[in-house]
C-alpha cells in the first residue's frame, strides 16, 4: 500500500494494510500441515486473525514517505509484527505476566501449553529475521543494517532489556526517568524500529530526515505504553481483549501509579503533539504518520 497519502481516508487506508499485513503473515509462517504440526498451529494461532498491527502499521506510513519498495516493506512490516507477537507470547507466560488472554482469545501457553508457549517465541524470532533476510530488493549492505537495526530492538538493549527491567520492578517506585527508561526499552524500541525499518525501505535518508523521524518514533513509542497503562488501568477486559487491572494487582510501576491518571493523560496528549511537531519539516506527506499518533494517544484497546 504505497498510495499518495491523501487518496483515502484513514480507516480505510488502516483496513488494506492490515489486511494486506494479514495474507504476507500467512505465506511466510509455515503452513499448519508442515511438521512439527503443533508447533506451526500455534505459531499461526499467535500470529493470525488478530492485534492492532500497529508496527506494520508504522512501517508501512513511514516507508509511504520515503518511496519505499513494497516487498522490502511488506518483509519489514512481517518481520516487526512476528517479533512482538513472540513479545506477547513470552509476556503472557507464566513465569512473566501470567496472563490466561490476549487479543481475546487464550494465551499460548493455556491453548496449548508452557513448552509450546516458548517454543512458538523462539521459532517466531528465528521466522523473523529470515523473512527480513530473504528480501531480495534491498542493497545488501542496507539490508544487513536493516537486520542489525532490528536484532537491536528486540535483544538485551531493547524490548529484552526492557521486559528485564519491568520483573525487576515489581513493588518498587521507580522514578520518572527509570520509567521511561523501562517504556522506552520494553515497548520504544521496537515501535522505534518500525518507522525506521519502513524508511529504510526507500530513498537515501539525510541527516535531517534521520533526525525528524527519530524525534517522533521517541514520542510516539513512550506515548503507546503510557496509553497502555492508562487503557490497563480504566478499560475493561472484554474491550481489551486481555486482562484489565493488571498492573495494579501485580503491583507494576506505571505511568498511572506514579504520575496517576490525570497527569498519565496530559503526558500522551503532551507526547501526541511532540510527535507530531517532529513530523512538521515533512509537511502534507506525513499524514500517516500523524494519524498513526493520534490513534496511538486516542485507542480505546
Ligand atoms: C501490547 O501491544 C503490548 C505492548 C507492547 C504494550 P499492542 O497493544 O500493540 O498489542 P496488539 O498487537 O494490538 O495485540
Ligand atoms: C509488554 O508490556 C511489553 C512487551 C514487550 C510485550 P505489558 O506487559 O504492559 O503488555 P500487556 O499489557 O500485557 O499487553
Ligand atoms: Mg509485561
Ligand atoms: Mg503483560
Ligand atoms: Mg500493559
Amino acid at each position: 500500500m504505497t498510495e499518495t497519502p491523501t487518496a483515502m481516508p484513514f480507516a480505510a487506508w488502516m483496513g488494506s494494510v492490515q489486511a494486506e499485513v494479514e495474507d504476507a503473515l500467512s505465506s511466510f509462517l509455515p503452513a499448519a500441515h508442515q511438521v512439527p504440526f503443533k508447533l506451526h498451529e500455534a505459531m499461526r494461532y499467535t500470529v493470525l486473525g488478530g492485534g492492532k498491527r500497529v508496527r506494520p502499521l508504522l512501517v508501512y506510513a513511514s516507508g509511504a514517505l520515503f518511496g519505499a519498495d513494497s516487498a522490502a516493506l511488506s518483509r519489514a512490516a512481517c518481520a516487526l509484527e512476528m517479533i512482538h507477537a513472540y513479545s506477547l507470547v513470552h509476556d503472557d507466560m507464566p513465569c512473566m505476566d501470567d496472563d490466561a488472554l490476549r487479543r481475546g482469545k487464550p494465551t499460548v501457553h493455556v491453548a496449548y501449553d508452557e513448552a509450546t508457549a516458548l517454543l512458538v517465541g523462539d521459532a517466531l524470532q528465528a521466522q523473523a529475521f529470515q523473512v527480513l533476510a530473504e528480501s531480495d530488493t534491498l542493497p545488501p549492505a542496507r539490508l544487513a543494517g536493516m537486520l542489525r537495526l532490528l536484532a537491536q530492538a528486540a535483544g538485551s538493549s531493547g524490548m529484552c532489556g526492557g521486559q528485564a527491567i519491568d520483573l525487576d520492578s515489581v513493588g518498587i517506585a521507580l522514578n520518572l526517568e527509570q520509567l521511561e527508561r523501562m517504556h522506552q526499552l520494553k515497548t520504544g524500541a521496537l515501535l522505534r524500529a518500525s518507522v525506521l525499518l519502513g524508511a529504510l525501505c526507500g530513498k537515501e535518508l539525510t541527516a535531517e530526515e534521520l533526525e525528524s523521524l527519530a524525534a517522533y518514533s521517541k514520542a510516539m513509542g513512550l506515548a503507546f505504553q503510557v496509553v497502555d497503562d492508562i487503557l490497563d488501568a480504566t478499560a475493561d477486559s472484554a474491550t481489551l481483549g486481555k486482562t484489565a487491572g493488571k498492573d495494579a494487582a501485580d503491583n507494576k510501576p506505571t505511568y498511572v501509579s506514579i504520575l496517576g491518571l490525570e497527569a498519565s493523560q496530559a503526558l500522551a496528549q503532551q507526547l501526541r503533539r511532540a510527535a507530531h511537531d517532529a513530523l512538521a519539516p515533512f509537511g502534507e506527506q506525513a499524514l500517516r504518520l500523524r494519524e498513526l499518533a493520534d490513534l496511538i494517544v486516542q485507542r480505546k484497546a
